[in-house]
């Protein structure tokens, strides 16, 4: 088993500014500058991406930069609330003083993380982000919907969703790493250093969180009978194709819908990027940067002390059972 930090320590942690993630106030985005590595964008993994201009690749990246911001802010408003608030009554855990503090700290957390990045979007784009309106790429489609609904609803019986939960809290943490040990890209020059920021700040937060993940697993799915393990591991494994398909009405196509708008001279060219981004559903390379141990060893960890996800490598191309 993976020892995770106490409720009480994490709690103790939380309490020091220094460890917790502040806001970064006004800062200034240079829009001549990339905001995410490369590597971190769709078309990054398509041939389509080598024969695009500099200046077509530097606003696809800003583009795409803006809807993994919107992503996080997805999971930080909708799931956590979900799927955290209820478990605060699971058996094992209500009568638990100090992590049913640890949760509340998470979702007051989640819930300032959220309004950082809609701001940091705010900043870079004012034009596609107005106020009162935070959502741009990501509004949600109706199966996400219909599955963070079903996972707050089912919370207390089935926490499969903790898994998703965990991964894209530690995805999130390596990106940010990425960002920092690697700030020039392949072909866009350096990151935006304040976009980065952001990011980085982010951070600090998200590895305290990673710990409350990990108990809630071995609380609610970890300890629940052979059976209940095994739904919850074939629910997680159905999920994942969900999360990994790129769809005609998904945030990959609407990026390229609005990078078309901006740039009109690649209208004839459209049709052809929305195909490149839809073929990822087949793409080793890129459906292997969705999941992998390098930029999320702690969850992989978890997977592999998991007998019932033996067979997860078939629907998540980058996970090695270890
Ligand atoms: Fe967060
Ligand atoms: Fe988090």
């Amino acid at each position: 088993m993976i020892e995770w930090l106490s409720p009480d320590q994490i709690n103790k942690l939380s309490s020091d500014p220094q460890k917790c993630t502040q806001s970064k106030g006004a800062i200034r985005i240079d829009m001549r500058k990339p905001f995410v590595p490369e590597e971190y964008t769709q078309l990054y993994f398509t041939p389509v991406y080598a024969s695009l201009h500099h200046e077509h690749r530097l606003r696809y990246n800003q583009l795409s930069g803006l809807r993994i911001n919107e992503y996080i802010m997805m999971l930080e408003a909708d799931l956590i609330e979900r799927l955290l608030v209820p478990l605060r009554h699971h058996p094992r855990v209500r009568d638990n003083p100090a992590l049913i503090q640890s949760i509340e700290t998470m979702v007051e957390e989640e819930r300032r993380h959220y309004q950082y990045f809609a701001a940091l979007n705010r900043t870079c784009r004012p034009d596609l982000y107005p106020e009162g309106q935070d959502r741009r790429f990501s509004r949600v489609p109706v199966w996400t919907k219909a599955m963070f609904w079903t996972a707050g609803l089912l919370a207390n019986r089935l926490a499969f969703s903790l898994w998703y939960l965990m991964a894209m809290e530690e995805s999130s943490m390596a990106l940010a790493r990425d960002m920092t040990r690697r700030p020039e890209t392949e072909t866009l020059g350096a990151l935006d250093p304040a976009f980065a920021s952001v990011h980085q700040e982010h951070m600090k937060d998200e590895a305290r969180h990673l710990h409350v993940d990990g108990i809630l697993i071995d609380l609610t799915i970890g300890a629940s009978e052979r059976l209940r393990r095994v739904v919850n591991a074939k629910l997680f494994q159905a999920m994942l194709s969900g999360i990994t398909t790129p769809t005609r009405g998904g945030s990959g196509v609407k990026v390229i819908h609005q990078l078309v708008r901006e740039m009109p001279e690649l209208t004839d060219r459209k049709d052809e990027l929305i195909r490149a981004v839809l073929s990822l559903k087949s793409n080793k390379a890129f459906q292997e940067s969705l999941f992998n141990r390098r930029i999320m060893p702690v969850t992989f960890k978890v997977f592999d002390q998991t007998s019932e996800l033996a067979d997860l490598g078939d629907r998540m191309a980058g996970y090695d059972r270890r």
